[in-house]
This record gives structure tokens, C-alpha cells and sequence, in this order.
């Protein structure tokens, strides 16, 4: 049943190619358009939209982080991200025109259900993400996209959070085209290079075997940071999250900027630091600004593990460990460097004797608040 996998995690890590072909098949229309699924709302009220937020916990959350950079940069709404358990309680501001989207693999959150609920009272319209057919998040959202993960059975969340950042991105380049904002061959753009994904993963799922090598060399370790810029800011709190839950250890993630106002303090002699390196392309000071941190905190002792587009020859002088992904463009790449953070934390927790699958404390799916 687990494919050949010593445990569930790891059969779920190497089904997320598939995973996001799957979410993303039949979503493009003849003409050019993104298809949702159950979408309760009409094109005139998504174009009302005036504000966004995205509620989440967990994992689920982080795919709401970097979902919050594609969604303003593609379609131009202010886009707000916050923590389930912490929206409602805050009096947000909420009316007709805010869109809450729902983030959650189970669809049973409670505190994810508590805050959609919460936006209904105040009219707000409620667009579910979710992995779980006809679970009770869909039910009580005007709108769903289902992502097409398959069943997830590791307690901690892998090719749900691609296909939550999948559906993110759909949904982000649905409300652009609606509201004129891209036009179809724009999207159309943004979709095949979403389209070539499942190849570049499947390449880089192959070249594991290090990520294995070093896991075994940092079970010991007392902390790992992680420290990430713009989308690489969520991909570190991932990885952080990860590492936490799987191997009971503790980690930290940072957004690489924040690190000289405090948490630098923090690197040591050997302090394993892992690095999510932006892409040279595009926004080239946003990789050169990383380059800096990890100079900042090698000069301070720490082990350096960057995860960096291949080609990117230039940080190899930075790094005691490289860990090179297929390039994809900067919105993108969380499907891509999340995934040796995934394969490092299951291998760390495994050396360190732990059931990976069910760690501790944990559960699938957390129906109290
Ligand atoms: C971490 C993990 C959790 C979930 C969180 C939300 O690996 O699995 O943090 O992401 O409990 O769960 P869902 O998405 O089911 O609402």
C-alpha cells in the first residue's frame, strides 16, 4: 500500500508530479479560460471583489502566504493572509465585495470552519480550497476548487500544499482574466509553465539521494533555521514546520531580511542554515539581497544549505551544501523548492527513529479549536 515507500510520506512526495498534473487537468477551456469547479458565484460578483483574504492553519497556511504574492501581483486586490484561528477573533472588516478564501486539505478544520463561518455572517463570499470531496468546508462555501491530490494519508501535509499552491494560482489567474486584468494568452502563458512543473519535479525527485546524505549528517543538530525572501519566505516556514512536527526538533524560518534585526544572534559555530535562493531571473536583486544573507550568516559560523535554480553557479562559493531545482518562473518556484525541504525533514525524523507517518501529538485532521 505504500507503493514500495517505507512510509506514506514519502509515497505522497513522490506523487506530486502527478498531483499537480492532476489538479491542473481540464482547467483551460477552449477559449483560453480557467474552469473552476463548483463555483456558486457569478463572474459580476468575483469582478465586485474589492478585498481578499485567505484563512488557513498550518501547512495550508503557507500555501495562503505565497498565494497572497501571485494573487496581487497578477490581479491587482489587496490580499490579506491570516491564520484561521486568529481571523475572527480580530473583528475583521468584512462586507459583499471581500472574497475569504478557505484553505484546508481536510476540509474539516474547525478553526478554518469557525472563520469562514464568521465571513458569512458578515456577507462575505467564501471560496473553499480543499482536497476532500463533499467534506464540510466545500459545503458551506459559495464557491470550491478542489484540488486532485488524492488521498493523504501522512499526517503531515506534502501533495496537498502543491496543490494548494496549484489551486492558488488557478484561482489567481481566473480573477485576473475575468477582471481584464491579464489577458487569455497571458494566462495561457502562466498555465504551460505551470504545465511543465510535473516534469521539472519528477527531475529533481530523482536527485534526492543527497538531500538523504545530509539528513543523516543533521539528525543530530540542536536547531535548523531557514531563511527565505518573498515566496521563499513561505517555503522556509514550511520547511521549519516540517522539521518540527517529523523530527521533533527545532527549527526556525525567517524571512532572510528580518534576520539582522534579531535572529542572527541565533547562528553559531556549525548552525545548520537553510537558504531558498529567489531565482536569478527576473528579479535578480531579490536573489543578490539572499546571496548577501548567506554570506551575513556564514561569516557568523553557520552551515550553509541553499536551495538554488540550477545554473545559478555563483552561490556554489556560498554553500557547504547545494541543492539545485529545474528553473521556474519566480511565482512558481515554491512547487519546486518546498519539495527538498519535504524529503529532508521525513529523512531527518527517520534517521532520528521517529514514525514519520504519525508523529507524535498529531492528528490528520483537527476538528476542535
Ligand atoms: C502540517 C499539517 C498541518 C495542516 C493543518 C491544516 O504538515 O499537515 O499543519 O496543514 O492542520 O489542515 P487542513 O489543511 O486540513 O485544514
Amino acid at each position: 500500500e505504500k507503493g514500495g515507500h517505507d512510509y506514506f510520506m514519502l509515497k505522497e512526495i513522490a506523487e506530486q508530479p502527478q498531483a499537480i498534473a492532476d489538479t491542473l487537468l481540464g482547467r483551460l477551456s477552449d477559449r483560453g479560460e480557467i474552469v473552476l469547479d463548483e463555483v456558486r458565484l457569478t463572474d459580476q460578483d468575483l469582478r465586485d471583489v474589492d478585498k481578499i483574504f485567505i484563512v488557513a492553519c498550518g501547512t495550508s497556511y503557507h500555501a495562503g502566504m505565497v498565494a497572497k504574492y501571485a494573487i496581487e501581483h497578477w490581479v491587482r486586490i489587496p490580499c490579506e493572509v491570516e491564520l484561521a484561528s486568529e481571523f475572527r477573533y480580530r473583528d475583521p472588516i468584512l462586507d459583499r465585495s471581500t472574497l475569504v478564501v478557505a484553505i484546508s486539505q481536510s476540509g474539516e478544520s474547525m478553526d478554518t470552519l469557525m472563520a469562514l463561518r464568521h465571513a458569512k455572517e458578515q456577507k462575505a463570499r467564501v471560496l473553499a480550497i480543499c482536497n476532500t470531496n463533499g467534506s464540510t468546508i466545500p459545503r458551506e462555501s459559495d464557491a470550491v476548487l478542489y484540488t486532485h491530490g488524492g488521498p493523504e494519508v501522512a499526517v503531515a501535509s506534502t501533495k496537498a500544499f502543491l496543490t494548494q499552491l496549484v489551486a492558488c494560482y488557478l484561482i489567481g489567474l481566473h480573477l485576473a482574466q475575468i477582471r481584464g486584468v491579464m489577458y487569455a494568452d497571458e494566462v495561457a502563458a502562466v498555465v504551460e509553465k505551470l504545465q511543465q512543473t510535473p516534469d521539472s519535479l519528477r527531475t529533481l525527485l530523482g536527485r534526492m539521494e543527497e538531500v538523504r546524505e545530509l539528513a543523516r549528517d543533521l539528525k543530530t543538530a540542536s536547531t535548523v533555521l531557514f531563511i527565505g525572501r518573498h515566496v521563499g519566505f513561505p517555503v522556509a516556514l514550511e520547511g521549519a514546520l516540517k522539521l518540527k512536527e517529523l523530527a521533533y526538533m527545532h527549527a526556525e524560518g525567517f524571512a532572510a531580511g528580518e534576520l539582522k534585526h534579531g535572529p542572527i544572534a541565533l547562528i553559531d559555530e556549525g548552525t545548520p542554515v537553510v537558504c531558498v535562493v529567489p531565482s536569478p531571473a527576473g528579479r535578480g536583486v531579490m536573489r543578490d539581497k539572499v546571496v548577501s544573507n548567506i554570506q551575513e550568516v556564514r561569516a557568523r559560523g553557520a552551515r550553509t544549505i541553499v536551495i538554488a535554480e540550477e545554473g545559478d553557479e555563483d552561490v556554489r562559493a556560498y554553500a557547504d551544501h547545494l541543492i539545485p531545482v529545474p528553473a521556474t518562473p519566480t511565482l512558481l518556484a515554491p512547487l519546486m523548492t518546498t519539495v527538498p525541504l519535504q524529503v529532508l525533514a521525513c529523512e531527518i525524523a527517520a534517521a532520528r527513529g521517529h514514525d514519520v507517518d504519525q508523529p507524535r501529538n498529531l492528528a490528520k485532521s483537527v476538528t476542535v479549536e
